[in-house]
């Protein structure tokens, strides 16, 4: 019996090999000739191959190399992978404690980990435990990264601690994934059998810890009609993604056409508002909306774009409008009522309640808010 199977096996095998990367030793340090210069996205532990072949054709610019301990499993990946026509793909035959002989470091843009096994009574044959961590930072080129799909709220759980106390950066995670906005990428066979179950799946993006020059921040007043274009497309991104869940799609697409969109904005600057856009290393990443009154300064918007969010960013463009409020009373702002996380940046800062208000914007839509008050120095007596 065992031999019949073997012998299918070897047939099949044969049918695909020239997905198999059969010397992987001698593709240390010439990754980058097999995949034509494109980046390398490493899975480990892909089972059926469902998930390598369908990031391989989402991503043709890249260059996908699957790495599975099991053959039997790896053949049905190397037929899957040719039943999609896909080019830049191949496969390694492996356990992954190997991985550091078959890649240099910095030769991998990505590593995704998909359901890896939980080892209950074996936390060091994880995937995602300390040694494998400090395989895959040393794999990772400059601004590579971890993504890592499970099921298993425990496995999850514990390598979350595990990446943390190791000093990778956790840029997105989930424990629902598919009802949350984050992207997991395509799905794999366990993930679809999990959900269809209904069991929620987790989701992390991880950074390597690597000793980080400060991000240049710059916070540039927006005045052509190419930095408004800029703050409409971002405000489009940050505000989908974050108030859906609060107020529902439909009123985040009637706000941003009223309040963020292009024309919106152009007539704000034009009536006397003052948007300034918060770019990190070149890239919009939040900005915030002024406008100056006789007393005060009315705080109108102020947002970070989700991955660049708990680095301080909108203390930098808070300290920026504390220093231009000079001679004003407060700065003042209305923040919806469930924006938990908002509400906690602003009271951290001082702002204070002084009032709620519930404000009918038209299209049947009304914004249930707060008003913050900072009170700022030196004007206390008026
Ligand atoms: C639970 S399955 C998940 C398969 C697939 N990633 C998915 O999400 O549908 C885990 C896979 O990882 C493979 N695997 C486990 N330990 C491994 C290791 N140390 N190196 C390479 N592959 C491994 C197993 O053979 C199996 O195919």
């Amino acid at each position: 019996m065992r031999m019949r199977k073997k012998k299918n096996l070897e047939a099949r095998l044969s049918r695909v090999s020239e997905r198999l990367v059969t010397d992987p030793h001698a593709c240390k340090r010439h990754w980058s000739e097999l995949s034509g210069g494109r980046p390398v996205l490493l899975e480990i532990g892909c089972g059926k191959g469902r998930f390598a072949a369908g990031t391989a054709k989402a991503l043709p610019d890249t260059f996908v190399v699957a790495a599975e301990i099991e053959e039997n499993v790896l053949v049905m990946a190397m037929e899957a992978a040719d039943a999609a026509g896909v080019e830049n793909l191949r496969f390694i035959h492996t356990d992954a404690e190997a991985l550091g002989a078959y890649f240099a470091p910095g030769e991998v843009s990505r590593i995704y980990l998909n359901f890896s096994d939980p080892w209950p009574k074996s936390p060091s044959r994880r995937l995602t435990g300390e040694r494998f961590l400090g395989l895959y930072e040393s794999l990772l080129a400059e601004g590579g990264e971890l993504r890592f799909k499970s099921d298993n709220r425990y496995l999850f759980d514990w390598s979350e601690e595990e990446l943390r106390r190791l000093g990778w950066r956790i840029e997105e995670i989930t424990h629902d994934l598919h009802a949350s906005v984050l992207d997991g990428g395509v799905m794999t066979e366990y993930e679809e059998r999990f959900s269809s179950m209904g069991t929620p799946i987790n989701y992390l993006r991880a950074l390597p810890p690597e000793v980080r020059r400060e991000p240049k921040t710059e916070l540039l007043p927006v005045t052509s009609p190419e930095d408004i274009e800029r703050v409409a497309r971002l405000a489009e991104q940050i505000w989908r993604e974050h108030f859906t869940p609060l107020i529902g799609k439909a009123q985040v697409a009637y706000m941003l056409d009223k309040f963020q969109s292009t024309h919106a904005i152009t007539e704000q600057i034009a009536s006397g508002y003052e948007y300034r856009l918060l770019t990190v290393d070149g890239e919009d990443a939040g900005y915030i909306g002024t406008h100056r009154e006789e007393e005060r300064m009315f705080l109108s918007k102020l947002y970070v774009a989700r991955r660049y969010r708990g680095r301080g960013y909108a203390g930098l463009m808070l300290d920026d409008l504390i220093r231009r409020s000079e001679g004003l009373r407060s700065i003042y702002l209305t923040c919806n009522k469930h924006n938990d996380g908002s509400l906690a940046v602003y009271r951290a800062r001082g702002f204070e309640v002084i009032d709620s208000v519930v404000t009918d914007i038209g299209g049947g839509f009304v914004m249930d808010d707060y008003i913050f008050e900072l009170k700022l120095p030196g004007r206390d007596d008026k």
